[in-house]
């Protein structure tokens, strides 16, 4: 290499570490120091800094809950909270993943629950011991009203607290607040279970689906799938007809071997 370009490839390495280097901000996992860059998320953070997250991180989207996470940032007391897959690092935040918390989980034979009050309560007595603080509410991470749903499920209205505690995604972070030892995620989901096997009337199109499965509609196409080599899959794959973005609800593909 020339001189002048030996200079110049010298300083474009020092331009390009510059350019990483910049934007390194420091954190602490678990009262140990490192320096992430900015951008990254706090579980992109975690494997930066070498960590191979075996539990506490599953659809990385938001959705499964497997990464709840504390953090507290300099010069505050309060403790915050995030799911790691979607909170992004602040500079010199202590931070450490709680995947798992060892909440209540009552164990029961849905299609014998009665849905009212005492059922709950019967599975969950320690729902009575709720103070009402809202601590559960404003450490939510999908920003439900975690209290609401609890008091729905208290007073017996089970189809209520089903609806508000729909989205929740059991990271586990109320339970894990909450000073009245509660699981909540636990209570809400045994309510969307009752009102869905009790409360609301069955769906016609999955009677319909399960009738068809159970007759057997299925069992060739699908032993068909089974034994196709794989460019025969991923041809299936790509020419499948996709599904239009304004597409009506009743919208069917115009091949039906599958249906
Ligand atoms: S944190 Fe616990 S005690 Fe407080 S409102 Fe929520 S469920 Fe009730
Ligand atoms: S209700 Fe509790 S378990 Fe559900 S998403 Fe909110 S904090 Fe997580
Ligand atoms: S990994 Fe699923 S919510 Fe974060």
């Amino acid at each position: 290499m020339s001189p002048v370009a030996q200079q110049f490839t010298e300083q474009n390495d020092t331009l390009n570490e510059a350019s990483v280097r910049t934007d390194l901000i420091p954190i602490f996992i678990m009262g140990k120091k490192y320096d992430v860059p900015s951008t990254l998320t706090i579980q992109k953070a975690f494997e930066y800094a070498g960590y191979q997250l075996i539990r506490g991180c599953g659809c990385r989207g938001g959705i499964c809950g497997a990464c709840a996470t504390v953090y507290r940032l300099p010069g505050s007391a309060k403790i915050s909270v995030g799911l790691a897959c979607q909170t992004v690092v602040q500079p010199n935040m202590y931070l450490t993943m709680i995947p798992f918390f060892p909440a209540n989980r009552a164990v029961y034979n849905l299609d014998e629950l009665e849905p009212d009050a005492q059922t709950i309560l019967k599975y969950y007595p320690e729902l009575a011991k709720c103070m009402g603080c809202n601590t559960c509410t404003k450490s939510c991470p999908m920003e439900i009203p975690v209290m609401e749903y609890i008091s729905a499920a208290l007073r017996g209205d089970i189809e209520q607290a089903a609806e508000i505690s729909m989205s929740c995604v059991m990271c586990g972070i109320c339970a894990a607040r909450c000073p009245a030892e509660l699981g909540q995620y636990n209570i809400g989901i045994m309510c969307r279970r009752i009102t869905g096997k009790h409360i609301k009337p069955k769906a016609k199109h999955v009677g319909e689906m399960i009738e068809r499965v159970n007759s057997g509609r299925y069992e060739e196409p699908l032993n068909k799938l089974v034994k196709s080599d794989i460019e025969t899959l991923r041809k299936l794959y790509v020419e499948r007809q996709m599904e239009p973005h304004t597409a009506p609800e009743e919208w069917t593909p115009d091949k039906k071997d599958y249906l």
